[in-house]
Parts: C-alpha cells; structure tokens; sequence
C-alpha cells in the first residue's frame, strides 16, 4: 500500500458552542496556552509523518491562513529587536507543512467537509484530524492508526470509552474483538445515540485514517442527525459491507485528549499542557493545588 502522506483537517464547523467568542473567529483558532488549537493538530499530522496537509475552511478563513502563512511586518520587528526566539516561534507555523485551504462554502457537516478534499486527496489514503481535537503529544494514537490501516488494508477510526451518560454526544461504535489488544473490528456506527440504544461506550474521537472509497459513499450520503451529511453514516456503510474497502477497525485509545471546541475540556486542554511546560508548570502547578485546596 502506498504511503500515506495525506492529512485533512476539517475547520468550517460554525463552533456555536464557544459562542461568542467564535464569532468571528474560528473555534480552531482558540489559543490553547500560546498556539491556536489547529497548530497542535498539524504538528500532530507532521510528527506521523503526514506533511501534505488539505485545511477545510469556512467563514473567518482568513484568521487560519494567516496564521500559517508568514507576516513580514512582525518578522522584520522581531530581527530589529534581535528577538530569535519569538522569531523562530512566529516562523516555526509557516514551515510545518505544505497546507492547502479549500472551502466548504456551507458547514453541511462532518462529511460534506471530508468530500471537499476529495480532488487533493485523488485515489490514496488519508488521515483525518479533526481541527479541535487535541491529542496530548505525549500519547500516541495517529501513527498506531496509520500502522494498522496499512497492515489491514481497511478503515480505522479511534475511539475512546466515555461514560454511559455522555454518548449521546459522540458517534458511537458496535464491535467485536481481533486478535491485538486495543484493536477491535466495527460491526456497526450509530451517530449520538441515546444511552439506552447504544451499542457500547465507544465514542467516536476526532482522528480517522480512511481510503478513498469513502469519497463515492458519501457522494450517497443523504443527511442524517441535525441534517448534516455525517461521516459517521458513510463509516457504518463501510463496516457494513467489507467488500467495499476492507471494512472498519477501531484503535482503542486511553491517552489525554481535549475537545477544544467544548468550554470545559478546552479549560482543561489550557491548564493539563500548561502545567507540562517548562518555562510555565512549576509557577502554575502551586498555584493549582492552593486553588484546589480552597474549594
Ligand atoms: P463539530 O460538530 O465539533 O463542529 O465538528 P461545530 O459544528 O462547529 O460545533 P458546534 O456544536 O457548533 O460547537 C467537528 C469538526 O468538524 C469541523 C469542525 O470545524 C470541527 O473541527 N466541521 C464540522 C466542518 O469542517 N464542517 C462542518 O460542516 C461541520
């Protein structure tokens, strides 16, 4: 199988849970200590390997690719001052990878916003990072995920076990053990079911390694829950017919992971990667505990 080089990352969502402050700026642009959350998903992409990076974009693009592309202004301050590091922070988003915008001109959902990159993508697979999911770099879960798509040949979604109470806001997984630990085969996707109907408490978590057949089942695809063309019912095509693209598999993940598009987990995101920074964790760890300690 070739090479998987390929990384799309989907930031058109409307993110009206952060509202206002994703009024005018997208969500993904959150500043998650000092980097907006979509630098971290595209490192992410470069450390497994992924450099050809396709950025779904919607309204307030210009806030995401600026911040990718550089500003001669700001550099030329920087060398005045003989300010290297800020510089070399400032420059270090505009060499990642090579990133290509393409719009999704209506946030008709997960899936419409997969179909967009379709003409970069061509006839391979690709990754699918989902641009406010964090995953702490400390835990590993893309390149596992790459690994097992190219053994398998198949689909590979991660997920991750939430509590009963909380499915109802994830995609959720029916599945049946293989024979490697923590990696387990989808017989069947539900998208945000009840706690009562569904299948398990796996949840669908934002990284996804797909092959290109998903692009003709979602051309099909008819819009689902909220009227979004959801990539969790092309999915449940796929692992319901093997005979398409080598049905789906699951990589069980049990690492630290944020949802930065949700208030609470993004505050958590803020306070779990500052507190394991150098220049800032030993100030703000005491602070932390005294904080604890008074509620
Ligand atoms: P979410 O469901 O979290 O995004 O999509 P949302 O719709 O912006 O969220 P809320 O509920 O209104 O706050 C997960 C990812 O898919 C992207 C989002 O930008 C996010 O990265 N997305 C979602 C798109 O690119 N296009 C869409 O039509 C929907």
């Amino acid at each position: 199988m070739k090479t998987i080089t390929k990384a799309v990352i989907p930031a058109a969502g409307l993110g009206t849970r952060f509202l206002p402050a994703t009024k005018a700026m997208p969500k993904e642009m959150l500043p998650v200590v000092d980097k907006p959350a979509i630098q971290y998903v595209v490192e992410e992409a470069v450390a497994s390997g992924l450099d050809d990076v396709i950025m779904i974009i919607g309204r307030n693009k210009n806030a995401l690719a600026n911040h990718f592309d550089r500003v001669t202004e700001l550099e030329i301050a920087l060398e005045r001052k003989g300010d290297h590091s800020k510089l070399a922070n400032v420059n270090h988003s505009n060499d990642l990878a090579d990133i290509h915008f393409v719009r999704q001109g209506d946030p008709l959902g997960l899936g419409h916003a997969v179909l967009r990159a379709r003409k970069h993508v061509g006839h391979e697979p690709f990754a699918v990072l989902l641009g406010d999911d964090l995953i702490d770099d400390r835990d590993e879960l893309l390149t596992p995920m790459i690994e097992q798509c190219q053994k398998r040949e198949a689909t590979i979604i991660a997920l991750m076990e939430v509590p009963a109470e909380s499915i109802s806001m994830y995609g959720c997984a029916a599945v049946e053990p293989t024979d490697e630990p923590g990696v387990v085969r989808v017989t069947g996707l539900v998208e945000k079911p009840s706690a009562a109907d569904a299948p398990s408490n796996l949840a669908i978590i934002g990284r996804y390694v797909l092959r290109p057949e998903i692009f003709d089942v979602l051309e099909e695809t008819a819009p689902g829950k909220g009227g979004e063309i959801q990539l969790t019912d092309a999915l449940q095509v796929l692992a319901a017919d093997a005979s398409i693209a080598g049905g789906v598999y699951g990589v069980i993940f049990d690492g630290r992971r944020y949802d930065t598009g949700d208030r609470l987990d993004y505050i958590k995101s803020v306070i779990q990667l500052a507190l394991a920074r150098e220049d800032l964790g030993a100030d703000l760890a005491p602070w932390v505990k005294e904080l604890g300690a008074r509620l």
